[in-house]
């Protein structure tokens, strides 16, 4: 049985003191939910800051990006070595970073090998444009995207990882794929890809979130998909009702 996680990408927003505020706000209210993995990822520099907030407690800490190399002259980069330890999670190839970083699939598979060799949990994420979608490319795209991000990685390492399929349409917009829509990409495409890689029990074991617009009001259907293991918040993990919401409905679901 696969462990329900609600992740909460905060992208480039709060200030450490702000960060804090929010941080506390969730913990307060979410800190037993123990059923639902609840994972933050606030900036690298709120980092120190939101990890004592969530110490001695069960709500995990993410980052939302890293380098692959253990050190060296990449200014203003961040290393797997400076995050063992301070987190549990990374976000790795959030389409915003493909889009306006030039991240690719080949530094995606390096990070995703880096964070492991760290004891580092990958979120990876994969995720099809408006444009890929219109032109029907979503499978083939999306499955070659997970089948890239996970090349030379054992089966142990693949259902170690957890996957986000995060069409970039749905980001950000208010316009969530349906949960039929995404029920249909997070199962027969990304978990056949891995199927097809690694085989049925890997696949069965990994688990897919679903990201693109998620909010109380829509979680509930999302979760209720049989191939959908959670979900990468965005904007609504911003709202600490809403994101708690989030959390209580994913529990009730699987309760
Ligand atoms: P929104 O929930 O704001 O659409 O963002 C989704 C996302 O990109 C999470 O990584």
């Amino acid at each position: 049985m696969r462990k329900p996680m609600m992740a909460g990408n905060w992208k480039m927003n709060k200030t450490i003191d702000e960060a804090v505020e929010l941080a506390t706000a969730i913990r307060d209210q979410v800190a037993d939910e123990e059923s639902v993995d609840r994972v933050l990822c606030p900036t690298f520099v709120c980092l120190p800051a939101v990890r004592a907030v969530l110490d001695g407690g069960s709500i995990g800490l993410g980052a939302q990006n890293m380098h692959w190399a253990e050190s060296g002259a990449y200014t203003g980069e961040i290393s797997p070595a400076m995050l063992e330890g301070l987190v549990e999670y990374v976000i790795i190839g959030h389409s915003e970073r493909r889009q306006y970083f030039a991240e690719t699939d080949e530094t995606v598979n390096k990070k995703i090998k880096a964070a492991l060799a760290h004891g580092l949990i990958p979120i990876v994420c994969v995720g099809e444009s408006l444009e890929q979608n219109q032109a029907g490319e979503t499978q083939s795209f999306v499955s070659g995207q997970v089948k890239a991000a996970l090349a030379g990685l054992t089966g142990d390492q693949v259902q170690s990882l957890i996957i986000a399929y995060e069409p970039i349409w749905a980001i950000g917009t208010g316009l969530a794929a349906t949960a039929k829509q995404a029920q249909e990409i997070c199962g027969s495409v990304v978990r056949a890809a891995i199927a097809a890689d690694f085989g049925q029990d890997v696949a069965e074991n990994t688990r897919v979130l679903y990201g693109g617009s998620t909010k109380d009001k829509n979680i509930r259907e999302i979760m209720q998909q049989p191939d959908i293991d959670g979900a990468l918040i965005g904007g609504a993990a911003l709202q600490p009702d809403n994101y708690s919401a989030m959390v209580r409905i994913t529990a009730e679901v699987y309760g």
